[in-house]
C-alpha cells in the first residue's frame, strides 16, 4: 500500500501525461494553480485532504467541452486511475462526485452532491477564472474559439440559457459580464471568499483601463 505522498506524486505524473497538448487555459499549470489554492483553501476548512487533493488534480482530465459534450469520460478515467492506485472505494466515489459536479450549472437542485470538498475545489476552479488570470485565460479561450476580442454592437446577455452559452459567439470582454464578475458571489467558503475579492477588483480595473484604451464606453451600463 503506498502513502498518501506517493499517491500524490503518482497522480501528479499521470495527469501531466494526460493533458499533453491541452489548450492553455486548460493545461497541466491550470491543474497545478487549482492544486495549491484547493490546498490553501482546505486548510483553512474541516475537509479530507486527499479527496481535496486528488479532486483537484483530476477534475479537468477530460474536459466534456472537448470530448462532444460527454460527461462521462473523465469520472471513468480517473476512477481507473484511482483503482489502479488501490484507493478505496468511498475516496474513489468521492473524487468522481466533485469531478462531474464541479462546474454543474443546474442551479438550485436538491439531488446535487455537496460535499466540503467539493466545496474548496470548486472555489479553487473559480478563483483560478478570475484575477488576473482569468483575464489571461478568458483571451486565450476566446482566441481558441476565433472569437472578437470586443464588439460595442454586441451587448453582453447575462440570461443565456445552457445552450446558448455553449454554442454562443460572443466577443470575449462580454464573458467578464456573463460570468467572470458574478464569481465573487457563488464562492462556498470564507477563505475563498477573501481571495475573490481582491481577483475581482483587480477585474473592474482592468475594464476600466480597458474602456479608456478602446475609446468605448462601458459595454454594460450598471
Ligand atoms: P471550468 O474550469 O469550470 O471548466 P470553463 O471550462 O467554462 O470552466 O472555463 C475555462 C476557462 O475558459 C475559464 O477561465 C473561462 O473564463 C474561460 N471561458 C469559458 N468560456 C468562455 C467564453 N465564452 N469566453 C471567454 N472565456 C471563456
Ligand atoms: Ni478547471
Amino acid at each position: 500500500m503506498q502513502n498518501n505522498q506517493e499517491i500524490i506524486d503518482a497522480t501528479v505524473a499521470y495527469v501531466k501525461t494526460s493533458l499533453e497538448g491541452a489548450e492553455g487555459g486548460h493545461d497541466w499549470w491550470h491543474i497545478y494553480r487549482v492544486w495549491q489554492l484547493s490546498r490553501q483553501i482546505a486548510a483553512h476548512e474541516t475537509a479530507d485532504m486527499l479527496v481535496v487533493e486528488l479532486g483537484a488534480l483530476l477534475h479537468d482530465i477530460a474536459d466534456s467541452k472537448f470530448h462532444n459534450g460527454d460527461e462521462s469520460i473523465g469520472p471513468a478515467r480517473a476512477r481507473a486511475f484511482m483503482e489502479s492506485q488501490g484507493l478505496s472505494e468511498a475516496v474513489i466515489v468521492h473524487v468522481e462526485n466533485i469531478i462531474r459536479y464541479i462546474s454543474f450549472k443546474g442551479g438550485h437542485n436538491d439531488n446535487a452532491f455537496r460535499s466540503p470538498e467539493l466545496s474548496v475545489v470548486q472555489d479553487a476552479d473559480r478563483l483560478d477564472a478570475i484575477g488576473a488570470i482569468g483575464v489571461a485565460r478568458a483571451f486565450n479561450y476566446g482566441g481558441f474559439k476565433n472569437r472578437a476580442i470586443y464588439d460595442p454592437a454586441i451587448k453582453p446577455n447575462m440570461n443565456m440559457t445552457r445552450e446558448e452559452y455553449k454554442n454562443g459567439a460572443s466577443p470575449t470582454i462580454n464573458h467578464f459580464y456573463e460570468k467572470l464578475l458574478l464569481l465573487k458571489d457563488r464562492m462556498n467558503t470564507p477563505t475563498g471568499k477573501a481571495m475573490a475579492a481582491e481577483r475581482h477588483r483587480f477585474m473592474e480595473a482592468f475594464l476600466e483601463q480597458f474602456y479608456k484604451e478602446t475609446m468605448m464606453d462601458r459595454i454594460f451600463a450598471d
